[in-house]
């Protein structure tokens, strides 16, 4: 069981994990945060849920979200000279360094931030600004991480697609510890993004991004489509494609689809 108290005993962050509420079900942690937010709530403040009732992922799709998992969201009140895009792909990377240091997982980022283990969606972050004109007052970082869930319990069409903890290590995690884990890891790595100290961060990044090196296809927010290979990531973490007539673009955001290695 998720406990705000077990979290916080032991819990050494700067900013993150400042306040913890637990809620046993809720529609969306990310509502729950943004109400908190728009009372004024301290950066750093996390929402954790035993389940969500309309949990929803990127694309306007619907997460399942059901006990077992740690649906979590973070208020953060970041300045508005840093790259806001980043920060979920900063999320993405504190996932994916938590799952391997607890767990010796091979973790890896799909660019822009699902966490992927063999291959296989483990975990999938929402960030939904709210802004007044072009500052932005807060950012919502949602965070869903299958832990102890049995994929038979997800529907049919998502079984092949997801894993869990659960599934890869036949057993299942101590959620307060992953939580408190993830939170002093995504702390750190705030910091040095603030600070404008993150270059190590990003090198960590590509090393474990999949999606680097691989013929993708973007859909963006927009609706346009684009093929090409992966070979990089931006200084404001958009994904650098090669097109086939050998010009280069960079997409800031949008659906990623790996489609082969790279020929
Ligand atoms: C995705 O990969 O599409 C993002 C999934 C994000 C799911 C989390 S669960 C906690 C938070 N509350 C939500 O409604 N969504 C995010």
């Amino acid at each position: 069981m998720i406990s705000a108290k077990d979290i916080k005993n032991g819990l050494r962050t700067r900013v993150i994990g400042s306040s913890i509420t637990y809620l046993d079900q809720t529609t969306s942690t990310n509502d729950y945060a943004r109400k908190l937010a728009e009372e004024g709530a301290a950066e750093g403040t996390v929402v954790l849920a035993g389940t969500q009732t309309s949990g929803r992922g990127r694309f306007g799709r619907q997460w399942h979200s059901p006990l077992g998992g740690v649906w979590m969201s973070i208020v953060l009140r970041p300045p508005s000279n840093r790259p806001l895009q980043k920060i979920a792909l900063l999320c993405g990377l504190s996932i994916a360094q938590t799952l391997r240091e607890l767990y010796k997982i091979d973790a890896a980022v799909k660019w822009p931030n699902d966490v992927l283990v063999e291959d296989k969606k483990i975990s999938g972050v929402l960030t939904e600004g709210n802004f007044r004109g072009q500052t932005p007052l807060s950012v919502i970082v949602g965070i869903g991480i299958n832990a102890n869930i049995a994929l038979k319990t997800l529907p049919q069409e998502l079984r092949y697609q997801a894993t869990s903890l659960k599934t890869l290590l036949g057993r299942n995690v101590s959620l307060n510890k992953l939580v408190r884990t993830f939170l002093t890891t995504m702390d750190r790595n705030y910091e040095l993004f603030i600070k404008d100290k993150d270059k190590g961060l990003w090198l960590e990044y590509k090393r474990i991004c999949k999606t680097i090196g691989l013929q993708v296809r973007v859909a963006s927010w927009r609706g346009e489509v684009y093929e090409g290979l992966a070979e990089g990531i931006s200084s404001e973490g958009g994904l650098i494609l090669r097109t086939k007539r050998g010009s280069e673009l960079t997409i800031l955001s949008g659906e990623c689809f790996h489609l082969r290695a790279k020929t």
